[in-house]
């Protein structure tokens, strides 16, 4: 059910060959700062479907945050910070809706139906909270983090999304809230549409460590990285002492990593790239890298250079009040599909 997209028009959902030009909903968790693996992973394809003329809703997911901290954070400043990278990558806001669930008390309220429709045992299985939980490295699971990907059905959900950019690891997640619209429209009457993902360019994006890009693991690239930063991560990433480079994940994966990330970012095949470098060995390959990464980054820097904490404040207000209108229409529907009222 993954969709594709065919340049340059329209995102198409192969499953059913229909053109998508409706809602297009997706978010991030602001745990500070989106890195290179969120921008190929979803931010790419969010910016070129709002030109599309999609519909574009962008979640803050506060609550997310929440699900494995056991101490108060900031949450105002994580989430002024993700909508300041969001514009500075290029989502418009006037043309799409930037908001944080927890301001949208409709949207959390979804979450208690959907809540019934599940069971402990499909929310203990979801491979990536386990991942996550083990990443967590903590004695104890809360209850939030088991959940979450319920609350993330709403947020899609809510709004009756069509497609969803995300990111490999958010599949499981896609594939539970499609059940959970299937399950209600079974058990109350038709409400809701299944919703579709879309993939970005790369499935996962390495991390320079070669684990999973993350902020947690501190092995990412930030889209807020000043061009010395960037250098300086870069150089440190492993390689090997082969002069010849080559692209062979299997057998060279901190040079494949290297090799990924400059491709991605000149849009270019990785061995393409290998082939340029050919015998100049790991400092050129570094150099290059370190050049793509900052020529992708430069106008985001430039965006960004322009706005303050007081422009993302009032986008959110702003994309809270479409949100919360949208979203008691939803719970209005599921309540009289429920006989709730
Ligand atoms: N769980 C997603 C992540 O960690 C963030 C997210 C929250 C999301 N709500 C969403 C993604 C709704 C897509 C749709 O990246």
């Amino acid at each position: 059910m993954t969709a594709t997209t065919t340049a340059p028009g329209r995102a198409v959902a192969p499953a059913t060959g229909r053109t998508v030009a409706g809602r297009v909903l997706t978010g991030d968790r602001p745990t500070g700062g989106l890195h290179l693996g969120h921008y190929f992973g979803t931010l790419a394809n969010r910016v070129r479907l709002q030109r599309q003329g999609c519909e574009l809703f962008v979640v803050v997911a506060d609550y997310q945050v929440v699900t494995d901290r056991d101490r108060p954070v900031d949450l105002p400043e994580l989430r002024t910070a993700m909508v300041l990278d969001y514009l500075a990558c290029g989502i418009d806001p006037d043309a799409s809706t930037i908001f944080a669930h927890s301001a949208v008390p409709a949207l959390n309220q979804l979450l208690l139906p959907f809540l019934s429709l599940v069971s402990t045992g499909e929310l203990d299985r979801n491979p990536t909270v386990k991942e996550e939980i083990r990443t967590a490295g903590r004695s104890s699971v809360s209850a939030l983090m088991l959940t979450y990907p319920v609350h993330q059905a709403a947020d899609i959900l809510f709004c009756k999304a069509e497609l969803v950019p995300v990111g490999k690891d958010q599949l499981p997640h896609l594939e539970l809230t499609r059940a959970i619209a299937r399950r209600f429209n079974e058990r109350y009457g038709p409400v809701f549409g299944l919703p579709e993902e879309l993939l970005g360019a790369t499935g996962t994006l390495l991390g320079l460590d070669g684990r999973k890009m993350s902020k947690s693991l501190g092995n990412g690239i930030a889209l807020s990285d000043s061009p010395d930063q960037v250098a300086a991560k870069v150089r440190a990433a492993r390689t090997d002492s082969e002069r010849r480079i080559s692209y062979a994940p299997d057998i060279r994966p901190e040079v494949a990593t290297l090799l990924t990330l400059a491709g991605l970012c000149l849009g270019e095949d990785p061995a393409a790239v290998a082939e340029r470098i050919g015998t100049a060995g790991a400092a050129e390959l570094k150099r290059v890298v370190i050049d793509a990464v900052n020529g992708l980054l430069a106008p985001i820097r430039a965006r960004r250079a322009g706005l303050g904490r007081a422009d993302a404040e009032a986008i959110l207000r702003r994309g809270a009040d479409r949100a919360r209108e949208i979203a008691d229409q939803t719970l209005a529907e599921v309540n009289a599909a429920m006989r709730m009222g």
